[in-house]
């Protein structure tokens, strides 16, 4: 793989097919990311994004991860766990105690986030037949119920 680094990324720039590949919902997706802080990993030789994640403040003072994702070409090589944990690190520098995510019940997404620390700390039944009007299938099963995640981060 061609070297790359992790650099900041206006929103307006956020390639839209990997967007859709993490949260195939475009209307969630534009309700957040003009909002957010986005970070990408740019190939050092063109500059092109082969990943990114988006973050957004909750009013509790945490931060919620909305989306990563990594191309198809590029994953399983190690970017998605380094945009990680930029954004865990970036997360901690603003002071946040707590990094949210929300996903699957099961499959690849819940062991790569539980690999880098995130916890369970609750289930929305019925979250993804109600929010998305399209199934979302995997490996043959339906996604039905959304974790929510957290990792906590020590003390500023
Ligand atoms: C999830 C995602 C961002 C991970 O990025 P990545 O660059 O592939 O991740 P890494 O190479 O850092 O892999 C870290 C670990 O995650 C898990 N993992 C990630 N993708 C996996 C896959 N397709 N199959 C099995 N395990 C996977 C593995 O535990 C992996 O470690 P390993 O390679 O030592 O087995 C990427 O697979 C992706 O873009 N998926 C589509 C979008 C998406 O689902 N986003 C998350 C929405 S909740």
């Amino acid at each position: 793989m061609s070297a790359w680094h992790i650099a900041p990324l206006n929103p307006c720039d956020a390639p839209w097919p990997l967007l859709l590949d993490a949260d195939p919902s475009r209307d969630k997706v534009q309700g957040y990311l003009p909002r957010s802080t986005c970070f990408a990993a740019h190939a050092d030789a063109d500059g092109a994004v082969l990943g990114l994640c988006v973050l957004l403040p909750t009013e509790s003072g945490a931060w919620e991860l909305m989306n990563i994702a990594v191309a198809p070409g590029q994953q399983r090589r190690g970017l998605g766990s380094a945009l990680l944990r930029h954004a865990i690190a970036w997360v901690h520098a603003q002071g946040a105690r707590r990094l949210d995510v929300g996903t699957g019940s099961f499959g690849d997404q819940l062991l790569f986030y539980q690999r880098a620390g995130f916890r369970v700390v609750a289930v929305e039944r019925d979250f993804f037949v109600r929010h998305y009007p399209e199934p979302l299938w995997e490996r043959g099963l339906r996604h039905r119920d959304m974790l929510r995640l957290a990792l906590d981060l020590p003390g500023a």
